[in-house]
């Protein structure tokens, strides 16, 4: 089965933070989007989301045809989906929803028409149960902002073509971002399994009056957070060996396994542990708005991607590697 690659109009159903971020890449890159969302005002929220975005996108570069005209809000799902090349839900993370949302998407949408879910951890094999010509259903698991994180999980479910993931991986190139095809349907995917470990961690050590939000987050930010970005962990553990390598380095800290150093099952979410993580946290945003942070990250984000891509090319990487 051929499916179709080359993509003018993008389909986005769900339009919060995260269908907001594929509907600003999408547009970013020149595409005609076409969003729906069942909310009260979602049209001026995504509008207003897309705007708060777009200097971004132009300090990294837009494609000719970009303008965030070509974005058109539909009044129901079929509409949304009927003329799209690709479509993108992005609906909350609830089973039920998601199992009725498909079935009602992939009746409408051409049966050569990839269909991705941005969920963060349910499986397609699950929740594409009732879809229409289930072989071009997979997930497409992207990053908070969308439209700057180039990382997306692609994983299919047991009745995915292998085409398919093929074919989204095509797309996702094409929008600019570095696809990860997830080879095992696992819950939580590669990404989130690893974030969620640390999550938990941190909610621990608030819980345990170890540390505040805020100073956790420094840890993160001027340690290992520095090095995740351009080398990941095992990367940078095997420099940590120094010249004997990983061998050296799982051995001399393979102890440290054994030891409570991380509890990994999660703190009971008591109102006491919400309300230091909520006090702690509005303590670090201080001031500013969510909007304006947003716009800080961006900013942030498109530095440490830039410098990264220049000390890549001078060392001979390409960006993508
Ligand atoms: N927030 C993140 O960091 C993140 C990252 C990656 C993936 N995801 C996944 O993306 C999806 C959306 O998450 P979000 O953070 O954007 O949530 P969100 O709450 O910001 O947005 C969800 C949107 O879906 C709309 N909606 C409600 N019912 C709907 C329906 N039946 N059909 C379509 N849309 C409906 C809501 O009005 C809302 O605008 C979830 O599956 C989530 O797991 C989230």
């Amino acid at each position: 089965m051929a499916f179709i690659t080359d993509i003018k109009t993008f389909a986005v159903l769900g339009t919060g933070v995260i269908g907001a971020g594929w509907v600003a890449r999408a547009l970013a890159c020149g595409l005609d989007v076409v969003a729906w969302d069942p909310a009260p005002g979602a049209e001026a929220a995504l509008r207003q989301r897309i705007a708060n975005a777009w200097p971004a996108l132009q300090k990294q570069g837009l494609a000719p045809s970009a303008s965030q005209q070509r974005l058109r809000f539909a009044e129901t799902v079929e509409v949304c989906v009927r003329d799209a090349d690709f479509i993108q839900e992005s609906a909350p993370e609830r089973l039920a929803l998601k199992c009725e949302l498909h079935a009602q998407i992939s009746a409408a949408a051409r049966p050569d028409v990839i269909i991705g879910s941005s969920t963060s951890g349910l499986l397609p094999s699950e929740f594409f149960v009732d879809a229409v010509c289930p072989e071009r259903c997979l997930v497409g698991h992207p990053f908070n902002p969308v439209y700057l994180l180039p990382l997306v999980e692609v994983v299919g479910g047991e009745r995915t073509a292998p085409e398919a993931i093929q074919a989204a991986i095509q797309i996702y190139q094409a929008l600019g971002m570095r696809p990860l095809h997830v080879r095992k349907e696992v819950p939580g995917f590669v990404a989130d399994r690893l974030l969620e470990a640390l999550w938990r961690e941190a909610l621990h050590l608030v819980n345990d009056g170890v540390a505040t939000t805020g100073e956790i987050d420094d840890a993160i930010r001027f340690g290992a957070g520095l090095r995740w970005s351009f080398m990941g962990s095992f990367l940078t553990y095997t420099l940590a060996g120094g010249d004997a390598g990983m061998r050296h380095f799982m051995t001399q800290f393979g102890p440290a396994l054994e030891l409570p150093w991380s509890y990994l099952k999660a703190p009971e979410l008591t109102e006491s542990l919400i309300d230091s993580v909520v006090e702690g946290t509005g303590e670090q945003q201080g001031q500013r708005s969510i909007a304006e942070l947003e716009r800080f990250r961006d900013d942030c984000l498109l530095a440490v991607l830039g410098a990264i891509k220049t000390t890549k090319a001078q060392h001979g990487f390409a960006f993508n590697e």
